[in-house]
């Protein structure tokens, strides 16, 4: 069981996806895993946690989580995250402006606490993200030449990689640089110091980078609106391809998945897109799932919907041998779109009907 899991992290169909990191990472996913699935056996379908029937089948499942999964006052987000969850990505404390909001005076204080609180919890901590355009300390935007932003961009990538080398094993090394008006001969986005100081190269530098400080850690590029087949996957689909074919040590590709609950995994050939990255040879995950309630129906149609579109995406993203699937939160309560209700646990941390169709997929659906 342990095995097929840190395959299902460290593997790729066809050619090996990019470079390098698959071993560690599989052994590291492997030893953060073990012990956590033996100390609590799987019961009955009816009682399993997401987290046991995910194990059961070798599978990755995770969430994003804020400074209050320590707040002792309310317990239940902090153990709620434990029993459901063998991943873990921090929302907002691992970006640039978090973390190295003085050039080269890094606090990892917080992003610490967090990997003490995976590592007691037996979970993976992924890395959030190391380049965007969002999120950034104001000294980035007062940078004028290239080769300044370049040696910053470094600067930043390697203190980071390296303060967590052998405990993060996979990154979001660039998030979000896809036009979301995407189409030639421009496919980036314009409103990023990075394209505009240094152009679309400072993606294959981030991502050299990124290997040379942990070369055992898997390299993302992460992107939102791109799961299904439209002009943006398609900029993103040539982009990463250009990299491969560059030696570019990139292994996987993260569709964030914000949707709604009328997002139709057929009508947008979710499949189809998320193959064709496979086929490339790159790992692929969904990685900021969550489906906002729309419309005036009766609350209980709307959770049912949303339960189905839940349901949906995680099949999806099974059959094409996806190695994660992580939801940006984990109860409504605490939500960066907390008003449309999308996450998979109430204002009041109760399972909503979308947990309990994920538990259904993951029990049900061939390995
Ligand atoms: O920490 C400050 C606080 O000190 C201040 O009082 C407060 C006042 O507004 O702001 C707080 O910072 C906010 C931060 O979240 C932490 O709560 C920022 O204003 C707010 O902009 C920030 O939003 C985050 C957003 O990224 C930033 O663009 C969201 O929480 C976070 O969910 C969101 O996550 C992104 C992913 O990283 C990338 N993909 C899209 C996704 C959703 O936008």
């Amino acid at each position: 069981m342990h095995t097929s899991l840190g395959q299902s992290l460290g593997q790729s169909p066809g050619k090996k996806s990019g470079v390098l990191g698959a071993a560690a990472l599989t052994a590291l996913a492997c030893a953060a895993l073990t012990s956590s699935a033996q100390a609590v056996p799987p019961g009955p379908a009816a009682e399993m946690t997401l987290r046991q029937a995910a194990e059961a089948r070798g599978f990755v499942i995770g969430g994003a989580i804020n400074a209050n999964v320590f707040d002792p006052d309310a317990p239940d987000l902090g153990e709620g995250v434990a029993r459901e969850y063998n991943l873990v990505v921090t929302e907002n404390t691992m970006k640039w402006g978090s973390i190295n909001n003085t050039p080269g005076d890094f606090n990892f204080s917080l992003a610490d606490l967090f990997l003490k609180y995976a590592d007691k919890n037996k979970q993976i901590l992924k890395g959030h993200t190391l380049v965007w355009h969002e999120q950034l300390p104001k000294y980035v935007g007062n940078i004028e030449t290239k080769e300044a932003l370049i040696t910053e961009m470094k600067n930043h990538i390697i203190g980071v990689v390296t303060h967590f080398k052998g405990k993060v094993p996979i990154w979001d090394v660039v998030n979000e640089s896809i036009s979301d008006t995407a189409g030639n001969p421009n496919p980036y986005r314009e409103n990023s110091p990075f394209i505009k100081l240094i152009g679309p190269e400072f993606i294959e530098i981030a991502f050299r980078t990124a290997h040379e400080a942990d070369p055992a850690a898997k390299l993302y590029y992460n992107d939102y609106n791109v799961e299904g087949i439209n002009g943006k996957s398609d900029a993103m689909y040539q982009m990463v391809k250009s990299l491969l074919a560059k030696g570019v040590p990139i292994n996987g590709v993260g569709f964030q998945t914000h949707v709604d609950m009328n997002f139709s995994v057929e009508h947008t050939r979710m499949k189809e897109n998320l193959e064709r990255f496979r086929k490339l040879g790159l790992d692929v995950q969904l990685t900021e799932v969550d489906v906002e309630l729309k419309g005036d129906a009766p609350m209980t149609d709307k959770l049912k919907k949303q339960a189905q579109t839940y349901g949906d995406l995680l099949r999806v993203c099974l059959e094409v041998k996806c190695n994660a699937f992580i939801m940006w939160g984990y109860t409504d309560m605490y939500s960066w779109r907390s008003g449309s209700k999308p996450l998979i646990f109430d204002m009041d941390y109760k399972p909503k009907p979308a947990y309990f169709a994920l538990r259904d997929v993951l029990l049900n659906t061939p390995k």
